[in-house]
């Protein structure tokens, strides 16, 4: 067992005595279902944060009654690390997923978290796990930071202690094909005044039951729509979407109904660079159904971390098929997909400063 010190954090770290990266098939990695040999832990208590330390990845010890299993104060994010060519290992926006984490932290009466303990933490994780970052096209190495209320008391009130986490799994890509989608009308993702826009729980919990129907019924994927009146898209179960019409991209406003994704931002300052107009602003399902039908609309994507840039190969509404174009035909969201790969691979300079070389 060893002490690494980075900068000013003392980060206690206690090694694996059996590294399972040997048995671990590289070539097979399914969305988060491996993990790295370590992850890091920190506890949230009497006001501050202590106990910051890297220890072997397994089961953690925890009260029945902690508050979070019961009235759901749990918040996470998703961000990922990328093999360069040189053998480098890069994170993609960091800044952007610890800034999302607080926000959610906030809305959800959580205790925030330093900059420093998750830069750091995240920074000193990688280096001991550094083996475990994919070398295959398009495979990554997955992070989750997730932060829980540990309280152990039923009261209903914000809890007064959490416990922040990062785990790492090395990943294929979410969706490995293009996606048939459901524009739900029925089901209601998030509300005005609600807590859409965090990263919590609850938000994928309450998810399952309608996106488990639309799968019995052939979907890939849901559609959210507001919760007011079902008439604008809003986003999709795990991913925001984009729209190309007439030449130009379309993508639903953010709003506080809508994550803020951190790919959407990014594709949006891609295709700006790239010289494409973009438009963000309410989106009407109807308006999207007519571009489909009057051939307008020429390419329809989903965009996150976990789901990159997958493309949306048919619509259905209120039990009506909507076939887009061939995703293969697609020149501007792959065209954009490959600059954002080569960016985030190191392939191509990165002019915007979003790598973090770890
Ligand atoms: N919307 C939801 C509901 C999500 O879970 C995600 C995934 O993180 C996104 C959008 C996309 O966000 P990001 O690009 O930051 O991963
Ligand atoms: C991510 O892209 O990081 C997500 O959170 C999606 C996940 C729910 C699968």
């Amino acid at each position: 067992n060893t002490e690494t010190v980075i900068e000013t954090l003392t980060i206690k770290t206690t090694k694996t005595a059996h590294s399972r990266l040997a048995e671990t098939d590289k070539t097979d990695l399914p969305f988060g279902k491996y993990f790295t040999d370590h992850m890091f832990v920190a506890d949230y208590i009497d006001g501050q944060w202590t106990n910051l330390e890297i220890v072997p990845y397994g089961p953690i010890e925890m009260s029945p009654a902690m508050s979070a299993l019961h009235y759901g104060q749990t918040i996470f994010e998703g961000l990922k690390a990328y093999k360069q060519a040189d053998g480098s290992v890069s994170v993609f926006r960091a800044d952007k997923n610890f800034a999302r984490l607080n926000k959610s932290a906030e809305r959800m009466s959580m205790a925030t978290l330093p900059e420093d303990i998750f830069m750091q933490g995240l920074a000193a994780l990688i280096d001991i796990d550094r083996a475990w970052v994919p070398d295959i096209e398009n495979y990554s190495l997955y992070i989750r930071p997730t932060m829980f209320a540990t309280d152990p008391f039923l009261g209903v009130r914000p809890s007064l202690t959490y416990k922040f986490m990062i785990l790492m799994s090395p990943s294929a890509p979410y969706y490995s094909k293009p996606l048939k989608v459901k524009i739900e009308t029925k089901y209601t993702r998030s509300v005005d005044g609600g807590v859409g826009a965090a990263k919590t729980g609850g938000n994928y919990s309450m998810a399952m039951l309608p996106t488990t129907k639309a799968h019995e019924e052939g979907f890939d994927q849901l559609i959210w729509t507001d919760a007011k009146e079902h008439r604008y898209v809003e986003e999709s179960g795990a991913a925001n979407l984009m729209f190309v019409v007439d030449g130009k991209i379309l993508t639903p406003e953010v709003r506080e109904t809508i994550l803020d994704g951190v790919t959407r931002d990014t594709v949006i300052q891609l295709a700006k660079s790239l010289g494409y107009e973009v438009e963000e602003r309410r989106v009407e399902i109807k308006e999207v159904l007519e571009y489909a039908e009057s051939g307008r609309l020429t390419e329809a994507f989903a965009v996150g971390t976990a789901a990159t840039v997958t493309q949306i190969y048919e619509m259905n509404f209120e039990g009506k098929a909507y076939p887009l174009t061939d995703p293969a035909s697609r020149t501007i969201s792959t065209g954009i997909a490959k600059k954002l790969n080569d960016i985030r691979y190191g392939v191509t300079a990165d002019e915007f400063g979003w790598n973090w070389i770890v």
